[in-house]
């Protein structure tokens, strides 16, 4: 059974059989689907905290709420397995972020991805996360997935080479390129592999780690 905010992505996920609904984790309780043996999320947590929640310094409450969420759906011992991107040491400060900053160099690359994928704050890093857990789970395995992330993207590049059979849906997108100034921003991310060069330069880290519910105390 799945959660996505996405229309799209559930309308596909059930056309192919699965149990997914349209819902955020935040209205779930244990009276919404019953409890859970474990739970696994992939890729989404790094979407949890808006860029205000975090300037307005709540962000360790979201993932704390998330937290209590979860261990509420588990039985003592139950598994959440948890993969997240994460900032990586050489992450720029928030304030130095800016479409000003020279081009190429991380305070740039990252205004545009803010520019092209808008709406999150990254965890600061793996003990922020262990700590919010803290409460609810216990860490039982890490394991830093960075380097599996930039293989991943440098065989997704090999997959969507150019051909002459992307030209129509290339056309189709020439509207929005034209009308919408963050879809240029979107393009120069994807053109130039951003995401992958912030994982390159350990400005973005990625994190796969297995908690375990604790007894509540
Ligand atoms: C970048 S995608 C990755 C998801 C997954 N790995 C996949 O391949 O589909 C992020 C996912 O997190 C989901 N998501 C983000 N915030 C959510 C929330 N508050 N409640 C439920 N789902 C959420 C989005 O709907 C999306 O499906």
């Amino acid at each position: 059974m799945g959660v996505t905010l996405s229309p799209k992505q559930a309308v596909a996920c059930q056309r192919n059989g699965l149990d997914v609904h349209l819902l955020d984790w935040k209205s779930i309780d244990s009276t919404t689907f019953g409890p859970f043996d474990g739970i696994v999320s992939v890729g989404a947590f790094e979407h949890f905290c808006s860029v205000e929640e975090y300037l307005a310094g709540t962000q360790e409450r979201v993932y704390e709420s998330f937290f209590k969420r979860c261990r509420l759906l588990l039985p003592a011992g139950g598994r959440l397995y948890l993969q997240t991107m994460t900032w990586g040491r050489n992450a720029p400060a928030y304030d130095d972020i800016s479409l000003s900053a020279r081009k190429g160099s991380n305070e740039y690359i990252l205004a545009v991805m803010q520019r092209a994928y808008p709406g999150s704050w990254l965890p600061a890093g793996e003990e922020q996360i262990e700590r919010c857990a803290a409460p609810y789970f216990r860490l039982v395995s890490r394991k830093n997935g960075r380097r599996d992330y930039i293989e991943t993207m440098n065989r997704w590049d090999r997959v969507w080479k150019w051909s002459p059979r992307k030209i129509v849906p290339a056309l189709k997108m020439l509207p929005c390129f034209l009308t919408d100034h963050d879809f240029r921003y979107k393009l120069e991310s994807l053109r130039n592999g951003y995401n992958r060069v912030c994982f390159i330069r350990e400005v973005m880290d990625h994190q796969r780690l297995i908690f375990e519910a604790i007894e509540p105390s």
